[in-house]
């Protein structure tokens, strides 16, 4: 039966991973997946989440299936984290039936449930990613039978936003079509859209009838709660549908507990009922319903306002942390003499940067130095700790001479 079958090339993300894992050396640095790690470089369980899970521990009474769209408790925490209380106009919109939540194994379940949705509810309809956007995205979309196609976003000799390429590419996206943005954080390259960038996505797409897709995977990572989920409210704004697929893998640690949500607000209550069905279809028709374990804890969390408090200050010193790790790789850099302007990595944000170094210096940097990077020259800047930063630095810097 599987005589004809090859194997494929797998996702080079997990293969770096893998290599990365079997490397013997104990100087090894991991700069490869989106995992955040603390100042020893160990990725902790956060205080909070051992607290939720000891309320758990004490307090659930029944594993009982939790149905399709999952917990209603975690669904409302994530709506209010998503349309926090202090953007104006978001309680009204909250309760206006216009929003429904579902509880997804991860984001990357999320956005397989929306790609699944999308390809039933709307069968014409392409989805648009970024050039570049996280590898992964062309997988998930294109297995749910999506045609994806990219706008321009990046623009490599300056390593910044290319807005007005994007701005003309959004022009040119047909009526009905779904345009995918990054929440923030932009998944590889750290570059955010502003406020006012935000303004002129909204009015475009809704102008244009484009419904845009927000994958919001790193919440708090960048500036805070409220700034990182500005580009959704201004999108809610202007734009009368629009899907947010939301990950609590990074902001919570909860990698391998696979917790993240699709969130579906609607031009009314009726839209939002209709559509709120249909996803829940394509739930039952994939993994019937969620697990619970991960969601219980976000809920626990998000619905306690001491261990809320908490888990904020937590998820500061996360994002501190990074941004320390930015100023200080540009400072070590420039200290040893590199003639390369690497300033840039301390203006974006959340956990990846496009380094710009090239393929070879990648290859070079994983036999000679144990560093691993993505082959695209994406650096994972949580992976750097104030005890590697130096051996790194003197890595790159000896081999860009
Ligand atoms: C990444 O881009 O490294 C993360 O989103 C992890 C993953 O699953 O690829």
């Amino acid at each position: 039966m599987f005589s004809s079958l090859q194997p494929t090339a797998g996702d080079p993300l997990l293969a770096l991973m893998t290599a990365y894992k079997a490397d013997s050396r104990p100087e090894k640095i991991d700069l490869g997946v989106g995992v955040y790690k603390d100042e020893n470089g160990h990725t902790p369980v956060l205080a909070t989440v051992k607290k939720a899970e000891a309320i758990l521990l004490e307090t659930q009474d029944s594993k009982s299936y939790i149905g399709t769209a999952g917990a209603p408790a975690l669904g409302k925490a994530i709506e209010q984290l998503l349309l926090p209380a202090s953007y104006p106009g978001r309680k009204e919109l909250l309760e206006s039936g216009r929003v429904a939540t579902v509880q997804t194994p991860g984001g990357t379940g999320a956005l397989r449930i929306a790609a699944d949705f999308i390809h039933r509810s709307l069968p014409n309809a392409k989805i648009w990613v970024s050039a570049p956007t996280w590898a992964n995205h062309f997988n998930v979309f294109q297995s749910a039978g999506l045609e994806v196609k990219e706008y321009r976003y990046y623009d490599q000799p300056t390593q910044s936003l290319d807005f007005a390429g994007m701005m003309a590419a959004l022009e040119a996206v047909p009526a009905g079509d779904v345009v995918l943005l990054h929440a923030c954080c932009h998944n590889p390259t750290g570059l955010d859209l502003t406020a006012g960038q935000w303004e002129q996505v909204a009015t475009l797409l809704k102008e244009r009838g484009i419904m845009p897709f927000v994958d919001a995977a790193y919440i708090g990572f960048a500036e805070s709660l409220e700034e990182d989920t500005k580009g959704i409210n201004i999108l809610a704004d202007h734009c009368p549908d629009m899907l947010v697929a939301a990950s609590c893998s990074k902001n919570f640690g909860l990698y391998n507990e696979r917790i993240g949500s699709l969130t579906l607000i609607a031009a009314n209550e009726r839209d939002a009922q209709a559509g709120f069905s249909q996803i829940n279809y394509c739930i039952r028709g994939n993994y019937s319903m969620p697990p619970n374990h991960g969601a219980a804890i976000v809920s626990t969390i998000l619905n306690s306002p001491d261990l809320r408090a908490e888990w904020e200050d937590e998820l500061a010193a996360m994002r501190s942390r990074i941004l320390e790790m930015r100023l200080q790789f540009v400072e070590t850099l420039s200290k040893l003499g590199v003639k390369q302007d690497f300033g840039f990595i301390a203006k974006q944000r959340g956990m990846f940067s496009f380094s710009s170094l090239s393929p070879e210096i990648v290859k070079k940097l994983q036999v000679e130095d144990a560093i691993y990077i993505v082959g695209s020259g994406r650096i994972n800047v949580a992976g750097m700790t104030p005890s590697n930063i130096d051996r790194l630095c003197q890595a790159i810097a000896r081999l860009l001479d």
